[in-house]
C-alpha cells in the first residue's frame, strides 16, 4: 500500500519508528513532515496527508500528534476523509470494518511504540465490510455534501 504519514513536533517522537515499521511491513511511505521536534502546528500536516489520500495519490494516511485528537479533527475537515483517533487496536480494526476509515490518528503522549505498532497493523490489515455499514457511511457523506451545498448557497446569498 502507499501510505502518507505526517505529524507535529510531538508526533515526531514516534513517527520515525512508525515509518520504519510500515516499511518493514512492505508499504511505500511518504513522510509529509514535520521532520524535527521544533514546535509547529498539527493542522498543516493533517491537511497535506488528508488531501493526498482523498485525491488518490496515497491509499491511506497515518497522523500523529500529542493525543491524536487535534490532528484527526483537522483531517476530518477535508471532504472525503474519515479519520479515526484511537489508542487501542480494537477500535482501529472496527473503524476499518464498519466505518471505512481512510486515516488513522494516535497520540505519542498516549500510546507507546509497541502499542502504536499493534494499532497500525490491525488498522491496515482490516477490510471494510460494506453491507449494512455502507448505508451509514453513505449517510456520513450525505451530511458532508449537504454542508457543502449549504455553504455554497450562503456564499451566493452574501454576494
Ligand atoms: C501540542 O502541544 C499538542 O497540543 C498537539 O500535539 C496535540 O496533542 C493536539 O491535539
Amino acid at each position: 500500500m502507499k501510505i502518507a504519514i505526517g505529524g507535529d513536533h510531538v508526533g515526531q517522537l514516534l513517527k520515525p519508528e512508525i515509518i520504519e515499521f510500515l516499511k518493514k511491513l512492505g508499504h511505500e511511505v511518504k513522510d509529509f513532515g514535520t521532520y524535527t521536534t521544533e514546535r509547529t502546528d498539527y493542522p498543516i500536516y493533517a491537511k497535506q496527508v488528508a488531501e493526498s489520500v482523498v485525491n488518490g495519490e496515497y491509499d491511506k494516511g497515518v497522523l500523529i500528534c500529542g493525543t491524536g485528537v487535534g490532528i484527526s479533527i483537522a483531517a476530518n475537515k477535508v471532504k472525503g476523509v474519515r479519520a479515526v483517533c484511537c489508542s487501542e487496536p480494537y477500535s482501529a480494526k472496527l473503524s476499518r470494518q464498519h466505518n471505512d476509515t481512510n486515516i488513522l490518528a494516535f497520540g505519542s503522549r498516549v500510546v507507546g511504540l509497541e502499542l502504536a505498532k499493534m494499532i497500525v497493523e490491525e488498522w491496515l490489515s482490516a477490510e471494510y465490510e460494506g453491507g449494512r455499514h455502507a448505508k451509514r457511511v453513505e449517510m456520513i457523506s450525505e451530511i458532508e455534501e449537504k454542508q457543502n451545498l449549504d455553504n455554497d448557497s450562503n456564499i451566493k446569498l452574501n454576494c
